[in-house]
């Protein structure tokens, strides 16, 4: 129940009415006992936004496209890792009398990493990153500080070439992407994402059955790149598992409590109308557990 007590938690961005990132982290404090909400916002200014953060009291908060690098000018802190990445996703508001410290970090590429060391060996491999914004920054830097080596392929060489310098990895226009002889392919750009399911971000043809794929795109969860790409003989990693860690490690940074992870990605599987398990066909009607 809502009261005095009530500890505010959130999510900025831009769209953000369709996220599941309130429904995962609500349930989490239900399961836990917590007197805890966590609310949507879309901040009409992110300058004005952010100090109704700091000034209302929220202890936590996520942060999404389009303010992940934006709002890094706004912290008292931003953690050494998400500096690095350039994108920071949680906040953490901490206060001392009226003084209050506000600490970016950035759980994505840990998300990413977790996700992917549970189906792959990444040192060693050679991994396809497309995209090159901030989502493209975390998995690059999560898949490189794991021992992978990894070519960025971009729509815009000028920004791909940029990022692949400061990360110090290779570069490819994406009109050129071609998956053979390579071991890890992972989509970071939007494309594929509903309403714009029927796009993917690179010709079926150009798929070798020797990659594994992932797709950090996970609305919806099997995405038009990952049925070209088992139909190519893949193995595919739907966006899932990333998402729920990267909240699971949100939830422990604001709370220093175990998140309930299994608990939370059921959440996600049933918002998505799926039946739990990654990779199945639509359950309009599965249930919500721990709601
Ligand atoms: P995020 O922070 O979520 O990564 P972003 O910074 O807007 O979002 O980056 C989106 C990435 O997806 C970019 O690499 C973008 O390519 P450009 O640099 O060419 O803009 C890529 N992207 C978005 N829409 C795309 C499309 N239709 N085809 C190919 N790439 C696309």
């Amino acid at each position: 129940m809502i009261n005095g007590h009530t500890q505010l938690f959130g999510i900025i961005g831009n769209p953000v009415e369709h996220s599941f990132s309130p429904a995962m982290h609500n349930a989490a404090f239900a399961e836990l006992g917590m007197n805890g909400v966590y609310i949507p916002m879309r901040p009409a200014d992110l300058a004005e936004g952010f100090r109704g953060l700091r000034s209302l009291g929220f202890i936590g908060v996520s942060v999404t496209v389009p303010f992940k690098v934006a709002v890094m000018e706004f912290l008292d802190k931003v953690d050494p890792v998400a500096r690095n990445i350039g994108a920071v996703n949680t906040l953490l508001f901490e206060r001392d009398g009226d003084h209050c410290r506000c600490t970016g970090y950035n759980t994505d590429w840990l998300g990413s990493n977790q996700a992917l060391g549970e189906e792959l060996q990444l040192a060693g491999s050679t991994v396809l990153i497309l995209g090159a914004g901030g989502a493209a920054r975390a998995v690059a830097h999560a898949v490189s500080s794991a021992g992978g080596r990894v070519t960025l392929f971009n729509r815009t060489p000028a920004r791909g070439e940029a990022l692949a310098s400061d990360l110090g990895v290779g570069f490819r226009p994406l009109g050129e992407f071609h998956g053979g002889g390579h071991q890890i392919l992972i989509n970071t750009t939007p494309v594929g994402m509903k309403p714009h399911s029927d796009a993917t971000p690179v010709p079926a043809d150009r798929l070798a059955p020797e990659l594994t794929v992932m797709d950090i795109v996970y609305n919806p969860l099997k995405t038009r790149l990952l049925r070209q790409a088992e139909a190519a003989g893949c193995a595919v990693i739907d966006g899932l598992g990333m998402f729920v860690y990267q909240g699971a490690m949100q939830f422990e940074c604001w709370t220093g409590i175990e998140a309930p992870v299994a608990m939370m990605r059921l959440v996600v599987e049933a918002e998505l109308g799926c039946a739990p398990g990654g990779l199945r066909e639509p359950d309009k009607h599965a249930p919500v557990p721990g709601t």
